[in-house]
């Protein structure tokens, strides 16, 4: 008897006894990725569906979309996929996904997901993704104690403000703005700069309507030329440095800002660090009011008998409101679905709703181009080369403007 009892608590130590699984490609592989998607795993195994991980690494997606078109190729695709805007469009196109309409009407999505990320997770009627979050790119993140021995004592609110600060830091001794010299991330800060420099409209004509005349425009000069004050911000390594060792540098007292999405706060979550104590969010500045988002959606690949059962049960998951709040809270992301109370959020987790709510209202809400929600994939990864090489000296800011031009063409 007690031969049985060890045998079959040994099963359900190796994780043998979940009846059903799933498997999941994904890029969250920093420390506060990580954190927020065990919410997701230990939700699923207590309802018995075994967790098999695929993890990515690569802000963005880039490597990640890489290795899923060898499976899909392979005729082999993983159960759900971490996916961002244009992506999931592209996939459903090749008609590839599955459809979700059976568990979405008997939840009711379509009254709580807004129209802005419905967009990505239906196609042609179907419901193909679950949206878990939205994220938006518009954010600094301020080393507080860094901040107050520079003597930085407002939050910089306009773009020169922004590079008084940054100033005021260096000759403080320190780092002013850490980055990561990765395309995805040069693109991230450029997002901001657009929409500073040019205001909502512009950014629309330029990165959604992808209009020549404002792509090659003085304005978009003007933000390249305001890329390569930035670029004076950076330190002699910024080279190829991932966004989580950039956020650390922040955390850690080396730099003053990061110019990144708001994935950057898991980072200082999981450091332990208090907003509002150890560290300061605030928008872009002059992008007060504005919303660059873009939303983690698990797009869901045609599978077969268990794996689809299980797949529903992980499709349903992500949906559940409280793991919604659960989940964003760690992530730094705000809810997907709109009827998720904020009382659980700090405070820059409730800025980040408010903000949403109201950009949505106001239609001042856009989809990032850098993480997927402006252009399709190809056009995005020809305007990061732009930003890239400009970012690295390679081209001045007219050519750049030039090749901005061409690249939507592409
Ligand atoms: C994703 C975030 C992720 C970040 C860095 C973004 O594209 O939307 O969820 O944390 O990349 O990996």
């Amino acid at each position: 008897m007690k031969k049985i009892i060890a045998a079959a608590a040994a099963l359900l130590v190796s994780g043998a006894s979940f009846a059903q699984s799933v498997e999941v490609l994904h890029w969250w592989t920093s420390g506060g990725e990580a954190a927020a998607l065990n919410v997701l795993k230990g939700n699923l195994e207590k309802q018995g569906v075994k967790w098999n991980d695929m993890p990515v690494a690569g802000g963005g997606g880039e490597q990640a979309m890489t290795a899923l078109r060898a499976r899909v190729t392979a005729g082999n695709p993983p159960t759900a996929v971490q996916m961002l805007g244009f992506d999931i469009t592209d996939w459903a196109k090749q008609g590839v996904l599955a459809d979700l309409n059976a568990v979405a009407a008997k939840e009711g999505w379509d009254k709580t997901v807004p129209k802005a990320l419905q967009a990505f997770s239906k196609h042609d009627g179907k419901w193909i993704a679950a949206p878990v979050n939205v994220h938006s790119t518009n954010w600094v993140w301020a080393n507080k104690e860094v901040l107050d021995k520079a003597g930085v004592t407002k939050l910089p609110a306009s773009f020169d403000e922004f590079m008084d600060a940054a100033a005021k830091v260096q000759k403080a001794g320190f780092i002013a703005l850490a980055h990561g010299g990765q395309p995805w991330q040069e693109a991230t800060i450029f997002d901001g700069v657009v929409l500073s420099t040019g205001g909502i409209d512009f950014y629309r004509k330029a990165f959604i309507s992808k209009d020549k005349a404002a792509l090659g425009s003085d304005t978009m000069l003007k933000s390249f030329e305001r890329m390569a004050q930035i670029r004076k911000l950076v330190d002699k390594d910024f080279s190829n440095r991932d966004w989580n060792l950039a956020a650390a540098m922040v955390i850690n007292g080396k730099a003053g800002f990061q110019i990144m999405g708001d994935w950057a706060k898991g980072e200082f979550l999981n450091a332990k660090k208090v907003p509002g104590k150890d560290f300061v969010c605030f928008r872009f500045p002059g992008t007060q009011g504005m919303v660059s988002f873009n939303s983690d959606q698990f797009a869901m690949f045609k599978v077969g008998g268990d794996k689809a059962a299980a797949q529903v049960k992980l499709a349903s998951a992500i949906m559940d409101p409280g793991f919604q709040s659960a989940f964003n809270v760690v992530k730094g992301s705000v809810p997907a679905r709109t009827d998720v109370p904020d009382t659980a959020f700090d405070d820059c987790g409730k800025k980040g709703m408010k903000d949403l709510a109201e950009a949505n209202t106001k239609n001042t809400l856009v989809g990032s181009m850098a993480h997927g929600h402006a252009v399709p994939a190809s056009i995005k990864n020809a305007f990061y080369d732009v930003i890239t090489r400009h970012f690295n000296g390679q081209i001045d800011s007219k050519a750049a403007v030039k090749e901005m031009v061409a690249a939507a063409s592409n």
